[in-house]
């Protein structure tokens, strides 16, 4: 989605964003539903199929309006935490399409999984697999599980979203695996159904996730020397979006190759699952943000913004670059400047060293901001979470409220 200059404004789906703005206030998280449908249909339409879905990564925005939307679709939800759990299961989501990822499943969540009869658990650790043996007795269930492996590829990722290396806590390694299968395959009240893997996020080529099934394809011949037969291979998500023109493969480019690589490697009679979460998510949302000062006194220029890193912390984690404009088509980029919100810490900037023209009171507009922005959102100097509008139809929808001042403090109670 392009956003449309006009008349001295900016339109998304046909919405004016100064009309946002002035009905909802700044900032606020804006999200198109065309777009959202368009992305999941493009993967949805090429990988989905009998024996081929397509879950989504509900971390990468967990809004009930959107998650109801991808449910409508088709999708299944891999989930990791029982917040995660219960938002899927109050929009109607079924259990047989939820998946449970994570290193650290707490008793109460595989419990409450077990109860409603999910999916799958993508087990990361010995003692996890334990853990969930033991619960499984204790309920009188069979627990369905699928291991997840560390296969140690390098995505080529930032380094704190490159999940699937040897050294990062995620799954279980190469040499360690074969215990856990076994295991898995001799207990009465487990079900092994198969292997999982996710090695990171933000990949822009195509190569570690065919590098990923070629790898699975030697663990599968390696589990059958050990009479240990599985049907379902969960290969993550991890699809990288288009932050600043880097070239990505489109969701119908990656669909296709997958499908290309599992047939190449004779995995056809495979389930396979996708959990994709930024790709589906990410170009679908923007933050809209008034300008509060120009500061010029000082070594830098700054803009000082009412967005912050309460709201989008992948610039002061990741050192993540989002696309920043002014909502009027202003050629001049008059200000060599940092964007920085008003947040107390020297890393809460959105864009650093940016040319831009603005002036006190402007609405600039923060692109890429549908995934792991609001889901990453804070309180951070007591600062309430800004409005969430979903634009579908030609029409403004509240998907979720502006915090008033009075939730910050409504669990604290002064004790005497
Ligand atoms: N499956 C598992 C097991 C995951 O851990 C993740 C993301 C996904 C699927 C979805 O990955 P995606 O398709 O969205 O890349 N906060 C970071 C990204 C962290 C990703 C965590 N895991 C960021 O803002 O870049």
């Amino acid at each position: 989605m392009t956003i449309e200059y006009k008349n001295n404004d900016s339109f998304i789906d046909g919405i004016s964003l100064k009309k946002i703005a002035a009905e909802f206030g700044t900032p606020c998280f804006i999200y198109s539903h065309n777009d959202l449908v368009k992305n999941f249909s493009e993967i949805n339409n090429v990988f989905a199929s009998e024996k081929r879905k397509v879950f989504y990564s509900v971390k990468a925005n967990s809004n009930l309006s959107i998650l109801k939307v991808l449910l409508e679709l088709g999708a299944g939800f891999d989930i990791v935490s029982l917040g995660e759990l219960e938002r899927v299961i109050n929009i109607g989501a079924q259990p047989e399409k939820i998946i449970y990822s994570g290193v650290g499943k707490s008793e109460e969540e595989i419990i409450r999984s077990l109860e409603y009869g999910i999916h799958c658990f993508n087990v990361e650790s010995f003692s996890e697999l334990e853990r969930i043996n033991s619960i499984a007795v204790k309920l009188n269930k069979v627990a369905p599980v699928s291991i997840r492996v560390n296969p140690n590829i390098d995505p080529g990722s930032h380094e704190f979203i490159s999940t699937g290396i040897e050294t990062t806590k995620f799954g279980i390694n190469l040499k360690n695996m074969m215990d856990a299968f076994i295991y898995a395959n001799n207990e009465k009240s487990i079900e092994l159904l198969g292997i999982d893997y996710h090695i990171g996020s933000q990949i822009e080529s195509l190569d570690p996730f065919k590098e990923a099934i070629i790898s699975v394809k030697k663990i599968i011949d390696q589990l059958k020397k050990n009479n240990i037969y599985i049907k379902l291979i969960d290969m993550g998500g991890g699809l990288g979006i288009n932050y600043q023109n880097n070239d990505v493969p489109s969701l119908k480019d990656f669909g296709k190759t997958i499908n290309q690589v599992i047939n190449d490697n004779e995995l056809s009679d495979y389930d396979f699952i996708i959990e994709l979460g930024r790709s589906i998510v990410g170009n679908v949302g923007y933050i809209l943000t008034s300008v509060e000062y120009i500061k010029k006194d000082s070594e830098k220029n700054f803009v000082i913004v009412d967005a912050g890193m309460d709201n989008l912390i992948r610039p002061a984690l990741y050192g993540a670059w989002h696309e920043i404009k002014p909502i009027t088509d202003n050629k001049d980029q008059n200000i060599l400047c940092d964007i920085v919100g008003p947040v107390c810490e020297c890393t809460d900037f959105l864009g650093k060293d940016r040319r831009l023209s603005a002036q006190q009171g402007d609405l600039l507009i923060i692109s890429s901001c549908g995934a792991y922005a609001s889901s990453m959102a804070s309180n951070y100097n007591s600062r309430p979470k800004p409005s969430e509008i979903m634009i579908k139809n030609g029409e403004m929808h509240i998907i979720s409220r502006k915090e008033k001042i009075n939730d910050l403090f409504s669990r604290e109670i002064i004790i005497s």
